[in-house]
């Protein structure tokens, strides 16, 4: 009986083999059956159980072993675990400027922030005239956008502040909005230089908004995103859209402030411009200045990226270079 229980096969040929041994005309078992003539009379109704209960399981077990080597075979497959884990297991990865992306959109919605998002392929007034850049302002020029041939109106956006206008028009205030998303300029593409990249947008319209809540906004974005000992400072520019307008720099993300390759020496990091909207283009989109006042902002997701994670070229970002997306299935 144990014998016949521990049989084993590894294919159909050796199942069939074993058929034949016991179970065949001239199978173990079946001699033992014709044998059985010769069982004394008072032995016989006891051999009689055993030979049918050695054949029954006889029976069973080589169709099981039958049965399981032709799944086998059909599947292309001998004797595989399939529960062992496949190994090794190769993760994906977010892109890097995906990662950072979520982290600074992250940031922002914990403070009220929801997401807004408007077209690539835009129009002269969204970009520009509605947020008002002069009609000769360099930055429609040639050099910068990108015009289509036949409509030189449509325009690929050269900044991510069209979806201000884009919302204003439509939303009366309270508008707290953020708008990450990919801008086009007419570059020469290189390491530091690229003709199309992204960035993200902030805008916030109220009433009493003040340079205060733009500038305590800031900092405690800078600190989530750089760790709690980093340091802003405000520097004025200028920029047609806002007034007043700054630069904000953050303490460098590599030093700390005490100057290095990083920061040339200067302890600071130019990572955003902001200020606070021109009371212009509130009226250009359809908001009463008299009532409401408010801030903007807006960075380059490259630039935040190259901080954090010091990629020296910006071309690796649109190569989709397996071996450099590796380096962060580790990252958030
Ligand atoms: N649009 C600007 C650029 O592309 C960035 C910017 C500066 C956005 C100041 C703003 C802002 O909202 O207030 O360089």
């Amino acid at each position: 009986m144990q014998e016949i229980a521990n049989l084993q096969a590894k294919n159909a040929e050796e199942a069939e083999a074993l058929r034949i041994k016991y179970l065949s005309k001239k199978g173990e078992i079946t001699q033992l059956m014709n044998d059985f003539r010769s069982v004394p009379a008072e032995l016989k109704k006891e051999v009689g159980m055993r030979i049918n209960e050695l054949k029954t399981l006889a029976y069973d077990k080589i169709n099981a072993l039958k049965e399981s080597a032709g799944t086998a075979a059909s599947s292309g497959e001998t004797s595989q675990d399939l529960t062992r884990t496949p190994y090794p297991i190769t993760l994906g990865s977010r892109h890097p400027l995906t990662i950072v992306k979520n982290e600074i959109v992250d940031i922002f919605s914990r403070l009220g922030f929801t997401l807004a998002e408007g077209p690539e392929v835009e129009d002269d007034w969204h970009v520009y005239s509605s947020l008002n850049f002069a009609d000769d302002h360099p930055a429609r020029d040639m050099q910068d956008t990108f015009f289509v041939e036949s409509h030189p109106d449509i325009i690929l956006r050269s900044h991510t502040s069209s979806v201000q206008s884009r919302v204003m028009e439509k939303n009366q205030p309270p508008i707290r909005i953020l708008c990450p998303g990919r801008v086009y300029r007419n570059e020469a593409v290189s390491a530091r230089a690229h003709c199309f990249f992204h960035q993200i947008e902030g805008l916030y319209i109220d009433k009493n908004v003040s340079f205060t809540d733009l500038k305590q906004v800031l900092l405690l974005f800078a600190q989530e995103l750089f760790g709690p000992d980093t340091k802003i400072r405000l520097r004025p520019s200028y920029f047609p859209f806002t007034e007043p307008s700054a630069e904000m720099d953050v303490s460098c993300t590599i030093c700390g402030g005490k100057g290095c390759s990083m920061c040339k020496g200067s302890g600071w990091l130019e990572i955003l411009g902001c200020g606070m909207v021109d009371p212009a283009v509130l009226e250009a989109n359809g908001i009463d200045s008299s009532v409401y006042t408010g801030y903007a902002f807006g960075m380059g997701i490259e630039r935040i990226t190259n901080l954090k994670y010091q990629v020296k070229d910006l071309r690796m970002f649109s190569e989709n270079d397996v071996r450099f997306l590796d380096e962060f299935t580790s990252a958030r």
